[in-house]
This record gives structure tokens, C-alpha cells and sequence, in this order.
């Protein structure tokens, strides 16, 4: 089913449709339950997560930006001139931003992101804000290998910019996978700079996922009336709770949707029975130190090469370079 999706003939909307029918139906039936983090962010959970980033608990967005914005002439020294930079899973550019403006002299910024309307949108914007700079957006999947513009690829060097900790709900073998293509993309001499949560007190991460406005929660929850909505879903919202906590084992928060009883729940035509208690795990989010980080980097040819910080060690932007050769899969 999954290949069908994937399949040139389907309307891209169709072929999203078929995809997530698919994804949906064979997490339920697994032993556990689980479903795709990357299913949160229809439009209402993108909203939320705007207001999750703006949480007194959920410290990683706000210490991402103070770092980037005390360090950027430091970090800034990583882009030589005449550098493209390519930001992956770009969205709204904000915290690019604030690298466009410690570094004037790049050949050109590329967004890319499975979202092309939002991107393309955005250029508008930083074409303005930025009248020297080339805005040259590419719509992908960042997780697979991608063509690059012309001026990109022309451009002695190419500087990568993953921030906002989104590596951390990657499991450890995709985050790998995804270094490698990156590698691959922006190929030999590359700079890749990243921003990474780092591990942390087991009660300041689980406040970070269990704010007392209940923001993640229905954060969480959006993705059940996302699959009620687009795929004639029966969850009852009402006996699903959200439960989210720190495993100590595996660096990573869980979350997961509790069934508060018994009871079945029919999607795209098939039933799922769930036990009292029983859960379906829809996001992990690992937290790295600065040495397990490296280590993963380095496995596929990425070299560290600096380390910023906030005063608490709360969170990290890490920059690795890469020589040349990566690790094979
Ligand atoms: C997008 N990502 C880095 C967030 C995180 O912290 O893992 C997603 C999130 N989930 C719950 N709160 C925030």
C-alpha cells in the first residue's frame, strides 16, 4: 500500500491520503501500538506546536535562540564567504534568520521543506528583508536525497542548518541516515551545524512535556481528531489521555495516548481493539550529550568541529565538517 502512495499516478494529495490510511492501519495493528510523529502537524497541531515553543516549561526553542543570537558571529565563522547555505526542514526561517544576518556574505540561502506553499511564501519575505541575498527554496523530503540549485551546487562550499532539536525524534539509525544524505547533498569540504537537546534532569524534561495548560496534551490528542476527520475514525476523544515521560534506559521522552477502558475503535474500515491501560506511542524525542552526538556524526564521516551552549547546558548547537567519505548504511 505504502509503494502505491509513493506511485507517480496518484494525485500528491491522494497519494498522502493513501499513505497515512497505511501508516495508520499498520500501527494500530502493531504490538504496541504506535503512530508516526510526523502525522502531528496538520494545521491545528502546527498551531500547537507554535504554542508549545512559547511554554514556560518547554525551554528548548526560547535557549536555541538566546544561543544562536549570543553566538552567531562565532558560529558565523564556520560559513566562509561565498558559502550556500542549506537549511533542512526550514518552516519559517526564524531562527535562519538570525545566521543571514551574521553572515552577509553567502551565495545564497536554501529552505527546504516538505512544505513548498510555506516556504515559497517565506522567500517572499526574506527576498525583502535580505535584498542582496538569493532565496532559492526547495520543496523535499529531508530525509531522502534531493537535488540542490544550480547556484547551490556552484557554490565553493555548502553549509548545513538543522536546528530546533529535530534530529532528537529521529530514532538513532534514522538520525544516522539522515546525516549520511546530508552528507551525500552537500557533499565534500560541508559544514553541518545542528541543534540538539541535550540530557538533562528527569524532572525538568518531563515538565517540558507535561505543561500545566495541557498544551501538549492536545497536542498530542489533535492526532486522533486528525485521524477521526481524514479517515472516518471512531476515537473518543474523551477515554484517551496523553502520557508523556523521561526513559532514563534510552535518553528520549516518550509520548504516548492511554486508553482510559476497554474498547474498540474503528479507522478506514478496520477495527483495533484496546486493553484499559493500553497505549499507542506516537513520538520520541532523544536527547543527545555533546560526545553521543559526536559519535553518531563521526560514524558517518562527520568530524566535529564546535560546540555552543547555554550557560545551564540545557541545550546545543553542534557543528560537524565532513572530509569526504561517508560510512557506508
Ligand atoms: C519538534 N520537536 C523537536 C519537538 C520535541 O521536543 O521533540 C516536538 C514536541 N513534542 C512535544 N513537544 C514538542
Amino acid at each position: 500500500m505504502v509503494a502505491l502512495a509513493r506511485s507517480h499516478v496518484l494525485q500528491p494529495q491522494v497519494a498522502d491520503k493513501v499513505e497515512f490510511a497505511a501508516d495508520v492501519v499498520a500501527g494500530l495493528g502493531a504490538a504496541p501500538k504506535r503512530l508516526p510523529a510526523k502525522y502531528f502537524y496538520d494545521a491545528t497541531g502546527s498551531h500547537l506546536f507554535e504554542r508549545i515553543t512559547e511554554l514556560p516549561e518547554y525551554y528548548p526553542t526560547r535557549t536555541e535562540m538566546t544561543i544562536l543570537r549570543d553566538q552567531a558571529a562565532d558560529i558565523a565563522k564556520l560559513i566562509a564567504p561565498g558559502a550556500a547555505l542549506v537549511e533542512f526542514g526550514s518552516g519559517s526561517s526564524k531562527k535562519a534568520r538570525i545566521m543571514l544576518a551574521a553572515a552577509p556574505e553567502l551565495a545564497c540561502y536554501v529552505p527546504v521543506d516538505i512544505c513548498g506553499e510555506m516556504i515559497e511564501q517565506e522567500a517572499i519575505e526574506l527576498r525583502a528583508d535580505f535584498p542582496n541575498l538569493k532565496v532559492l527554496p526547495v520543496t523535499a523530503d529531508i530525509c531522502y536525497p534531493f537535488e540542490l540549485p544550480e547556484e547551490a551546487k556552484a557554490a565553493p562550499v555548502r553549509v548545513g542548518f538543522f536546528p530546533g532539536s529535530t534530529i532528537g525524534n529521529f530514532e538513532p539509525h534514522e538520525a544516522a541516515s539522515f546525516l549520511r544524505n546530508a552528507a551525500q547533498i552537500l557533499g565534500p569540504g560541508a559544514t553541518l551545524i545542528i541543534g540538539a537537546d541535550l540530557i538533562k534532569s528527569a524532572d525538568i524534561l518531563n515538565a517540558a512535556y507535561n505543561d500545566k495548560a495541557g498544551v501538549t496534551a492536545k497536542f498530542n490528542l489533535n492526532l486522533l481528531t486528525r485521524i477521526n476527520r481524514e479517515l472516518r475514525g471512531t476515537f473518543n476523544l474523551e477515554t484517551f489521555e496523553h502520557h508523556a515521560f523521561y526513559n532514563r534506559e534510552r535518553n528520549r521522552i516518550e509520548m504516548h495516548l492511554a486508553s482510559l477502558k476497554r474498547q474498540k475503535v474503528k479507522v478506514a474500515g478496520e477495527c483495533f481493539d484496546f486493553r484499559a491501560g493500553e497505549t499507542i506511542h506516537t513520538e520520541n524525542s532523544y536527547k543527545y550529550s555533546v560526545e553521543s552526538l559526536g559519535a553518531l556524526a563521526r560514524g558517518v564521516g562527520w568530524m566535529p568541529a564546535g560546540v555552543w551552549t547555554d550557560a545551564d547546558k540545557y541545550f546545543s548547537i553542534q557543528a560537524f565538517t565532513f572530509a569526504g567519505e561517508t560510512a557506508k548504511s
